[in-house]
């Protein structure tokens, strides 16, 4: 499939997807269980992702959502800038974020510390995606629907350019 300038093909297909994202609901519903986990989303790659998820999370929990900008185009531009910040009221609380892809990490460090000063009772990071060829900081991710290699995926959430998010398959380019 052509998304404006590169040809992407399909990496995952829509039940494949189902199946990653039913095997992490059922270990977040089985290790937060009695600890009312509070789901924060990054804006806007996880959405797709998150409300899945969610809908097969079964136990009390909350759930609000935070922003980050770092993407241009195909190459993480380096800095990460808070748009919609973390809310005050995770004080006390098992927060759980929810990403579609972890790459570099900057998006991650930068949620962590930021995070930190707020005094969660506890952090837990879910990624549908993660390419731990490109991670530049050493980053526990506690849940991973599917390791890739450092290439350029798009679809279920994900852009290339603004485009491509409403893809249900997670599509990656092939170079051409
Ligand atoms: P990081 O800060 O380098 O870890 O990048 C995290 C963010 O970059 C993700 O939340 C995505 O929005 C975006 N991103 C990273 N890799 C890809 C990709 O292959 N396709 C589309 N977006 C990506």
């Amino acid at each position: 499939m052509k998304i404006k300038d590169k040809n992407f093909v399909e990496m995952l297909s829509r039940e494949d997807i189902a199946r990653i994202v039913e095997r992490l609901a059922a270990s977040l519903n089985a290790d937060m269980e009695g600890k009312n986990p509070y789901f924060l989303v990054m804006m806007n790659g996880a959405v797709f992702f998150a409300t899945d998820l969610l809908r097969q999370i079964t136990i009390p929990c909350g759930l609000a959502f935070i922003k980050y900008t770092s993407y241009v185009g195909m190459g993480s531009s380096g800095k990460v800038t808070p748009v919609l910040p973390v809310p005050a009221d995770v004080k006390g609380r098992n927060v759980v974020v929810i990403e579609d892809i972890v790459d570099t990490g900057e998006t991650m460090k930068e949620f962590l510390s930021e995070i930190q000063r707020l005094a969660p009772a506890s952090v837990r990071i879910v990624s549908f995606l993660a390419k731990p060829v490109a991670l530049k900081h050493p980053l526990l991710i506690d849940y991973v629907g599917k390791e890739i290699g450092n290439e350029f995926v798009l679809g279920y959430g994900l852009d290339y350019d603004g485009l491509g998010r409403n893809i249900p398959d997670l599509l990656v380019y092939d170079g051409k």
